[in-house]
């Protein structure tokens, strides 16, 4: 079996990314929809500036995987199948939701400080520093979703 170019697993990395970032936006859709309760408009608000913030990295995650020469994954059926990150259908309550989206997070962070580390192994500075940057805020992200969790209850 030959070993795949760096390109290629880069461009599959990417790919995956991607899929996450597509994946991410509709749950996080489908949560600023469907959330319940008492922290409603906070969370209603919050789950839309996430949307957009995914959405928006998804295109750039795109574009920097047509600039490398490649063709980012092209469909949502495609995308489900191979992210790392799950769709959620089901009913939640605002604090699950709130939880999800960290772990999702967390998950995104592990994966892009990964995939940095081998595009700079590859001389592809661009595609670290596009992680890099991406792996820094959903930090911040992370701790402000930790924060609302951790919340005294009324
Ligand atoms: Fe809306």
């Amino acid at each position: 079996m030959t070993k795949p170019s760096p390109t290629k697993t880069l461009a599959h990395d990417l790919d995956v990314l991607l899929a996450d970032y597509q994946v991410l936006a509709q749950k996080l859709r489908n949560y600023h929809w469907t959330v319940r309760g008492p922290s409603f408009f906070t969370l209603h608000a919050q789950f839309e500036k996430l949307y957009d913030d995914a959405a928006e990295k998804a295109d750039a995650v795109a574009e920097r995987s047509v600039a490398l020469g490649h063709r980012p994954v092209p469909t949502l059926a495609r995308s489900a199948a191979i992210a790392r990150l799950a769709e959620d259908g089901e009913h939640r309550t605002a604090t699950a939701m709130v939880e999800a989206i960290a772990a999702d997070y967390e998950t995104l962070i592990q994966a892009e400080r990964e995939l940095a580390l081998l595009a700079s192994e590859h001389g592809d500075i661009a595609t670290t520093n596009l992680c890099v940057g991406f792996a820094d805020e959903h930090e911040k992200t992370v701790w402000m979703l930790r924060a609302f969790l951790d919340a005294p209850r009324r």
